[in-house]
C-alpha cells in the first residue's frame, strides 16, 4: 500500500512555529515515528511552500498511490487549484489539519478541498496524521 502525506506552506517550520498550536515537534522527527510504526506500508512525504508543486505532486501521485494525506495548510482556504487537483485525480484523499480550524479565525472556514475529500480530520495536533492514516490502513 502506498500513502503520501502531502504538506503545504509553513509545516516545515513546525517545531518553530506558533508552538503553542502547532506544537513542539518538527514534522520530520514526528514522521519517523510514523515510519518506524507503521513499517508495512510504503510512505511517503513531501512538502512545499508553492501551490504548483503541491499540484504537481497531486497529479504525479494521484492515479496510482492508494490514499493522499493532505495538510494543504493555508493553501486550504485559498487554492481552487489544489481543489480542482484533488477532484481530478482517482486516489482518495483525506485532508488534514493539526488545529481544530472550526474553533479559529473566519477566513480558515471555508476548504477548497473538503468537499472532494473522503473525509476531514482537524484538531488532533500531530495525531491527526495518524489518525488519517489509520483511516486508509484499517
Ligand atoms: C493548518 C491550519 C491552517 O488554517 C493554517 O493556515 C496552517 C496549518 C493546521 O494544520 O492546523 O498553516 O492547516
Amino acid at each position: 500500500m502506498k500513502i503520501i502525506i502531502i504538506n503545504g506552506p509553513n509545516i516545515n517550520l513546525l517545531g518553530k512555529r506558533e508552538p503553542e498550536i502547532y506544537g513542539d515537534t518538527t514534522y520530520l522527527e514526528f514522521h519517523k515515528t510514523l515510519e518506524d510504526k507503521y513499517n508495512n506500508i510504503e510512505l511517503f512525504h513531501f512538502q512545499s511552500n508553492i501551490e504548483g508543486e503541491i499540484i504537481d505532486k497531486i497529479q504525479e501521485v494521484g492515479f496510482s498511490f492508494d490514499g493522499i494525506i493532505l495538510n494543504a495548510a493555508a493553501y486550504t482556504h485559498t487554492s481552487v487549484g489544489i481543489g480542482d487537483a484533488i477532484k481530478a485525480i482517482s486516489t482518495p484523499t483525506i485532508e488534514v489539519h493539526i488545529s481544530n480550524v472550526n474553533a479559529r479565525e473566519d477566513f480558515r472556514q471555508h476548504s477548497y478541498i473538503a468537499s472532494n475529500a473522503k473525509g476531514v480530520i482537524t484538531g488532533f495536533g500531530l495525531q491527526s496524521y495518524e489518525l488519517a492514516l489509520q483511516a486508509f490502513t484499517t
